[in-house]
Parts: structure tokens; sequence; C-alpha cells
């Protein structure tokens, strides 16, 4: 395949910028949130995180000098809107003018989430997601953003996974804004949040200055089938689409919160499995969630290995002891990034990006000054192989977004996890790359 291929790296906005009170921002959910004793490890809140608003150069510096390709970063909303809708703030504007100009002017290519999670308070004590009118709140600041953007950026992503932010923000109450929502409302929300999708996509390309990729990111934990044989391939894929059987479970879904985007429709089994829960579906509401999209982004961190069982039905295999995990304890499956792109792409047949992939490590600084993640390019180097299997099999893979650029504010884990390839000291705000880094940098001048 001869398409450009990206090597990037992705953060977001409230996890890196900091200045959560200044230039005139607005509040968001995760300011309020974190700020209340208890909801965030150790009472940590975003409001320096990695100083981010006021260190932009220096990590536009840090991307240039590992070579990164492609950076991947949200706009906080309230920054552009403070209330949410109506008067736009120009100096929120300004900040990220400036730090799109620094990443042109250094060749690295900017590619803009619209929304990974900080939603303006203001609109969520409106009704947040419950209002229907979060619909055209949603296309509004879309459009503000391509409008003002689309001269220099020209990829856009609408939503970072719709499943993590209405599945623990409104599900599981693990994320702000920290509610259990009984299950008719939060299907109602995830409706309201595709069909905000497809009205922001319209919204977009009419104002665009230029022609723009818009694309949508959800997350999914991959089935990766257990042997070649025929039935497992089947019996992995069947799961991986598969509505869960709980309806408490829906809201981590593929087909659940793809279907609707990519075909204009919900899954059939979770119509019938869900449907004391499900708003009035109508068929404008379909059409709107719709709209043509250039491709599919794909945050994926791990997987399960499924087969067929004695009874015909899918399975998942038990992980043996003691198998290899991440600081989050999550599993290491490199084969998810073969499984879930190639399943992904027969499903919906668009190009794919990988929009996060990463791990957490319990790094530290050595006497010698360094870091030495040897776990983390291990990781990454085992993933991105598959990736690239899936690529020579045919999936219309176009880039990879390592998770994270540098060491964040981990949500509800604070700054304890390190995802970074940049190690950040959250005292002095001094930045290290990691042996990750200079991995990374070899890594993408031999894989251009
Ligand atoms: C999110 C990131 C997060 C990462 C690691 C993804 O679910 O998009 O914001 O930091 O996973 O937990």
């Amino acid at each position: 395949m001869n398409q450009e291929f990206i090597w990037g790296a992705a953060t977001s906005s409230y996890q890196i910028e900091g200045a959560a009170d200044e230039d005139g921002k607005g509040l968001h959910i995760w300011d309020v949130y974190s700020r209340q004793p208890g909801m965030v490890f150790d009472n940590h809140n975003g409001d320096v995180a990695c100083d981010h608003y006021h260190r932009y150069r220096e990590d536009v510096a840090l991307m240039k000098e590992i070579g990164i390709q492609g950076y991947r970063f949200s706009i906080s909303w309230s920054r552009i809107f403070p209330e949410g809708t109506g008067k736009v703030n120009e100096k929120g504007l300004a900040f990220y003018d400036k730090l799109i100009d620094e990443l042109i002017s250094n060749g690295v290519k900017p590619y803009i989430t619209l929304f990974h999670w900080d939603y303006p308070y203001e609109l969520y004590q409106r009704g947040g997601w419950m209002n229907p009118d979060s619909v055209d709140w949603f296309a509004e600041y879309a459009k503000t953003v391509v409008e003002h953007f689309s001269d220099r950026v020209t990829c856009f992503i609408t939503f970072n996974e719709p499943q993590c932010f209405i599945g623990m923000g409104h599900v599981t109450g693990r994320h702000a804004p920290g509610l259990k929502n009984p299950l008719r409302d939060t299907f109602l929300m995830a409706h309201h949040v595709m069909m905000a999708h497809g009205k922001a996509v319209q919204a977009m390309r009419a104002v665009a200055k230029q022609p723009i990729l818009i694309g949508y990111a959800p997350t999914s934990t991959v089935c990766a089938p257990d042997s070649d044989r025929a039935e497992d391939i089947e019996a992995a894929r069947s799961l991986y689409f598969q509505c869960p059987e709980k309806p408490e479970e829906w809201s981590w879904n593929v087909s659940w919160w793809s279907d609707p985007v990519m075909f204009g429709r919900y899954p059939e089994d979770g119509i019938r499995q869900y449907a004391p829960y499900l708003p009035d579906i109508r068929p404008e509401d379909l059409a709107l969630m719709n709209q043509p999209i250039d491709f599919y982004g794909q945050n994926i961190y791990n997987g399960y290995r499924v087969r067929q069982g004695g009874d015909g039905k899918p399975e998942c295999v038990k992980r043996s002891p003691g198998y290899d995990k991440t600081a989050m304890e999550w599993p290491v499956t490199p084969e998810s990034l073969y499984w879930g792109p190639r399943f992904l792409y027969e499903r919906y047949q668009k190009p794919i990006y990988i929009t996060e992939n990463g791990m957490a490590c319990h790094d530290m600084i050595s006497r010698d000054g360094h870091i030495h993640d040897a776990s983390r390019i291990d990781f990454t180097e085992a993933y991105i192989r598959e990736l690239l299997r899936a690529r020579e099999d045919g999936v219309d893979i176009r880039g990879y977004f390592y998770w994270s650029l540098m060491d964040n504010f981990e949500w509800t884990e604070g700054y304890r996890e390190r995802f970074g390839l940049i190690y950040v000291d959250y005292q002095t705000q001094k930045r290290t790359l990691k042996d990750s880094a200079y991995w990374y940098r070899e890594w993408i001048q031999n894989h251009r």
C-alpha cells in the first residue's frame, strides 16, 4: 500500500494543559469533579497538569526531536465557549492558533480531536447529553473550530471514546461527572452523542476552508482468535461485535457505538436485548448519525483470546497465571493490533488510524539520569509489528498514535500512572525523553 502512513503521538487537553482558570476558560465537568475531595487518586487534579498551556513551545520542540510526524491533541471546548455555547472566547482560539502554528513550522502535522471528555460545566447543568439541544451545542462548537482552524488543519476527530465518557461518567460513575444514571437515560445520552457526531460532520463540511478529513474515535477491547482455525476466527469476530446480553454492560460495545455512525442502524441483537431501555429511535436520527466520514479512528490497548466453545458459542480463554500486564494491570496482547483493525476494516471498510495505543509503566529516573523503560519499548514494538502485519494483509491503516506523548493526568488515577514517551517531573515541570522516545525516533527514521 502506498498511502501516507503517519507515526504520531497523542494527548488530550485536560490531561496536559493546566491553566484551568486562565484567559477566560470556562469550567468543565473534570475541573469540578477532580477538585472534590476523594474523587481522584490522592486528590490530584488537572489545574496545572503538565503546564503545557505555557510550555507548548518546548513540547513541540521535543516532538521534533523525537521525529513525530503527527500530533493528535484535543481542544478544550470550554476554552472556546466558556459557557459551552454562545459567546466565543478569542483567547481560547489564540492559544490553539499558536500551538498549531508551532507544530506546522516544526514539521508536525496537527490532528484535532474536538471532544476528549472535558464537557462544559454550564451545559452539564442544563442537562448535558440528556438534553436534545446537546446535539446543536456540539455542532455549533465543531463548526466554530473548523471555521477557524481549517485553513491550516485538515484532520479532525469528533469524539474520543464515547463509550468511556458515557460508560464511566454515567454508568459506573468512576469518571466525571461521577453519576450512575438509570440505563434508560444512558441509552438516550448515547443516542444524542451519535446525533451530535452526525450534525457536527455536516456543520464542519459546510464551513471547511479546504477539503478536510473527518473521523470518529471509539475504543474497543479486541477479541482475537485463540488459534487460526476458522471456527475460532469466527467466534472472535462474532464476540467482538456482539452486544452484551447484560444491559448494564452495553456501553463498551463496538457495534452499538459504530453501526449507527457507519451504517445508519443499531445492531439488531442490541435492539432486541435493550428494548425496555431504548429511546424513541426515529429514522431521521439514524440518518443524521450516518454522515459519510473519511476514516475510522480506534483506540486499542488490549483484548481477549476467544475460541469456539463446546456448545458452539464463543468463549473467552482464561488468561494464564502470571500473564504479562502493564502498571494499570491491563494485559499485554499485541495481537489486538492485528485482529482489531482487521475485523473493524472488514465490517466498516474505512481507512483506519490507531488513534491511541500505549502502556503505563513504573518509570523511574535512574542514577544515570535516564529513564530505562525497556518494557514500553518492547510493548510498543510488539504491537506495532502486529499492526503492520495487518497492513500487509490488506487492512487500510493510515497511522499510529502512541499514547501518550508525555506523562500526564491519568483521570481517576491522577499522576500515579505514567504513559509518556517523555517523563514529566511534576514538581519542576522538567521534561526528559525516556529510552522509548529515542527508540521511537529510530523506529520512525527506519519506517518512513
Ligand atoms: C483515553 C486516554 C487515557 C488512556 C489511558 C484512553 O481511554 O482516551 O485519555 O489516558 O486511555 O487510560
